[in-house]
């Protein structure tokens, strides 16, 4: 069977890019996938936070799986640093990634932005341990939204870097998925930036957790143009935060772009927002309230996260191993 490997950082606010670029596309996948869905709490370290919030946000990621549709029974998961073997193969990896490759990489470019010399070799090497946490499990597939495409398509670069050094086919070159109507879901007070966990504006994004009157307020404060809505896409080229609102709500009824634009063709901003507000509180609405019921009891989510970590282990270790083996280190 194939196997998906995905992940999140446990960075706070996770917002509906987060579900609609990645975690609802896994609970579509989870049945013809052998799936492990990882807690990267490693690589959320890049940049600096406080323990206990680190903490929370880890149970907090693994209830919106959960809350999601994710089933712990059938999948895998687990946190990142539970597995030391993901950090062991960073490194070996990393010893076959010519600095040119990672010099391309443009989220570090934008994260680090104009203090590049003070951005930590973490947040540099960021994509080494990317690539580590796929390839450790020989995963064949990365379901990721459209940010992620560049550092998925460098783990398969490093793959090929190992397979050919070594002269055999150890790792499978694993393949961004990247499918839905909002793959890239922009910021709800600026169409042209992407909806960010770290964007100091609350309301640019809609978190998981937020209940029916913030969501509501926050469409209903959304950026949008004084026209109505078009009855053509091709419309929408120019108007990126219309764009935007009509890729939600394609994605959160499961409909095609056209189809949710076929429906609002001629209304105005006010009954198309109302609409989306509506919709957004039925699917988000629910997955907030079931992370709350979870989120009260961390003693049931560190018990799937155990569990997790023990089935990833199983997976994890024998592959470092071998990887040992074939690169000469010693296991004496
Ligand atoms: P992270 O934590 O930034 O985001 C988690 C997932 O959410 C997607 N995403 C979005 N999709 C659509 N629109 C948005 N505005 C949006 N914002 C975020 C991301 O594409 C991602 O799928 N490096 C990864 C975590 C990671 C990982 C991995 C992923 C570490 N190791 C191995 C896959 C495989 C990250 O920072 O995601």
């Amino acid at each position: 069977m194939n196997r998906i490997f995905s992940g999140i950082q446990p960075t706070g606010n996770l917002h509906l890019g987060n579900y609609l670029g990645a975690i609802r596309n896994w609970v579509a996948l989870q049945h013809d996938y052998d799936c492990i869905f990882c807690i990267v709490d490693l690589h959320a370290l890049t940049q600096p936070q406080n323990p206990d919030e680190l903490r929370q946000a880890t149970r907090e990621v693994t209830a919106a799986y959960i809350a999601a549709g994710i089933d712990p029974e059938c999948c895998i998961i687990f946190n990142q640093s539970t597995i030391s073997a993901h950090a062991e193969l960073a490194w070996l990896l990393g010893c076959l990634t010519p600095l040119g490759w990672l010099n391309r990489m443009t989220q570090f470019k934008e994260k680090a932005g104009k203090q590049r010399e003070n951005a930590g070799l973490g947040l540099y090497a960021y994509p080494v341990l990317m690539a580590a946490d796929i390839l450790l499990y020989k995963a064949t597939h990365v379901p990721v939204g459209e940010d992620q495409k560049q550092h998925v398509e460098l783990a398969r670069d490093i793959a090929g870097a190992f397979n050919r050094r070594y002269e055999r086919d150890f790792f499978p070159l694993p393949e961004p998925q990247i499918f839905g109507e909002a793959t890239r879901v922009m910021s709800l007070r600026d169409g042209t930036k992407k909806m960010s966990k770290s964007d100091t504006s609350d309301y640019s994004r809609i978190n998981m957790t937020d209940d029916a009157d913030t969501i509501a307020l926050k469409i209903r404060r959304a950026k949008t143009d004084p026209e109505p809505l078009p009855d053509m896409l091709s419309a929408l080229e120019q108007r990126p935060e219309a764009d935007n609102l009509v890729s939600i709500y394609a994605a959160l009824s499961d409909m095609s772009r056209e189809a949710a634009l076929a429906r609002f063709a001629g209304a105005n901003f006010s009954t198309f927002k109302e609409a989306l507000s509506g919709l957004s509180v039925d699917v988000l609405g629910r997955i907030g309230g079931e992370m709350r019921r979870l989120m009260a009891d961390p003693g049931h989510i560190d018990r799937v996260l155990r569990q997790g970590a023990e089935r990833a282990a199983a997976i994890a270790i024998p592959v470092l191993h071998e990887v040992q083996d074939i690169t000469g280190l010693l296991r004496p």
